[in-house]
């Protein structure tokens, strides 16, 4: 590609298209209304433009589609496992390959059999299933994020780094109750933010001279591997697989949702050197996911993930993948819209606690304006503040550490133009951002809350 020019186009045509429903904001009050202030609860086809996640939705390639047509659907060794078991050791070489229907059953077996009462896993910052999982064995999530990941303003390269001080000073006191070490690369509850393969290699440096396994949640590799491309010195010369092999080869194993990078409408898996650990978790995945030779998947799924995992690392899509979401990051940044900066790989996080400083965190300025980012445009985005990870294992409930709101950029499906419209829209709502009012909950579900909660104005 001519780099000339410095319009960074979609690396891909539209081969089949999908019409968006308009609705009327009068329309879009009454169903945020019935849907009890949880955008979670809308119907998706009241939704204009969806950047609640950026998870299974990515549009599927030619290439996918065509692969679906090999699925086999055999319930033990189909070719389709085979397949897919090659193209996860193609980047991430672990003795074993555990798939499952999606990355939370990745995380549920393992914690069931490593988690546990008085253990701590440390993480970067825990993804809320992964959190939720860690405290449904009993166990502790705890987050050892660098200071500046906490500081929406902090140009730092790579905000999702480890706090190495912190972890060493866990290993060296409770070594004994750490089961295992996470680092969630990019650290999607912080801001997208990436870490760098110098963080990468100082955790497993630790954690070997500790003797506890490292393992990834390694969800978006291919844009971390991207930003360490872009961002870390001496790595521009490499190509994006060799980066993510590097990575892998500094983890003894990993958990994955293969809805994020590898382009799956669904799928996950688990990995690991260990040979012990891999046997109780295959049992495991017979009893809830299913046979070891497809987890939760269809031969289709199998057959779709082989094929995205080698789309996902292309220079050229993740050129436009990384810019895209900084594209519309800086304009809203230029129109005075607080947000976390440097912009991160698969979305963009308003800052809501500096637009909405009217609002206490208690009754939840991220909820507020994701509401009204629906009612005023039709675009739907996910709390990630208080609402999420505001409840406490003891019960009380305190203020997160950041009140985001989270523009998750699904994969190849929106355009320039659909990027054009919700900047137009953010910028109006953070106008307008002095006249919206808290919410309380008048219904929180014991864990997870955020999914299912319904609010009220206050
Ligand atoms: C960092 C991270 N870990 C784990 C998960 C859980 O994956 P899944 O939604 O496939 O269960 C997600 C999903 O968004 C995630 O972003």
């Amino acid at each position: 590609m001519d780099q000339s020019f410095k319009t960074i186009i979609e690396p891909f045509r539209i081969h089949s298209v999908e019409p968006l429903r308009m609705t009327s904001e009068s329309e879009r009050a009454a169903a945020i209304e019935f849907a009890g202030f949880n955008l979670f609860n809308l119907h998706a086809q009241d939704v204009l433009i969806d950047l609640l996640t950026d998870s299974g939705t990515g549009a599927m390639s030619r290439d996918q589609w065509a692969a679906i047509q090999h699925g086999d659907e055999s319930y033990a060794g189909s070719p389709s496992w085979f397949r897919f078991e090659a193209a996860v050791k193609e980047f991430f070489p672990f003795r074993h390959v555990i798939p499952t229907h999606q990355g939370r059953a990745a995380e549920k077996i393992l914690f069931s059999t490593v988690g546990g009462a008085g253990r701590i896993v440390p993480n970067n910052t825990h993804f809320d299933t992964t959190r939720a999982n860690v405290e449904a064995s009993g166990a502790e999530a705890r987050d050892l994020l660098i200071a500046e990941g906490h500081d929406a303003s902090a140009l730092h390269p790579f905000k999702g780094n480890m706090d190495l001080d912190a972890l060493e000073s866990l290993l060296k006191e409770r070594r004994d109750d750490v089961p295992v070490v996470f680092l969630t690369i990019t650290n999607n509850s912080g801001g997208g933010q990436p870490v760098s393969l110098g963080n990468i290699r100082s955790v497993s440096e630790l954690c070997h001279h500790y003797d506890v396994p490292f393992f990834l949640d390694a969800c978006r590799f291919a844009e971390n591997a991207w930003f360490i491309h872009e961002r870390e010195e001496g790595q521009s010369g490499r190509q994006i697989p060799d980066i993510v092999r590097e990575i892998a080869s500094l983890a003894d194993g990993m958990t994955m949702s293969a809805k994020k990078d590898p382009f799956g409408n669904i799928g996950g898996w688990l990995a690991m050197n260990d040979d012990v650990l891999a046997e109780k978790c295959r049992n495991l995945l017979i009893l809830t996911e299913g046979f070891p030779t497809y987890g939760g998947l269809a031969g289709r799924d199998l057959e779709a993930l082989a094929q995205g995992l080698k789309e996902a690392v292309h220079p050229d899509y993740l050129r436009y993948r990384i810019r895209s979401t900084a594209y519309l990051g800086e304009a809203l940044d230029k129109a005075g819209v607080p947000v976390v900066k440097p912009i991160g790989g698969h979305a963009v996080y308003i800052d809501a606690k500096t637009l909405l400083a009217h609002i206490p965190p208690l009754q939840y300025p991220g909820q507020a304006l994701s509401v009204a980012l629906y009612t005023v445009g039709g675009i739907r985005s996910v709390e990630i503040g208080t609402v999420m990870f505001g409840r406490q294992p003891d019960g009380s409930e305190k203020p997160a550490a950041m009140e985001l709101v989270r523009l998750a950029i699904p994969r190849r499906t929106y355009t320039q133009s659909h990027v054009d419209y919700v900047i137009e829209v953010v910028t109006a709502v953070a106008k307008d951002a002095a006249s919206l009012p808290g919410y309380r909950m008048t219904h929180e579900p014991p864990s997870l809350r955020h999914f299912t909660a319904q609010f009220e104005p206050l």
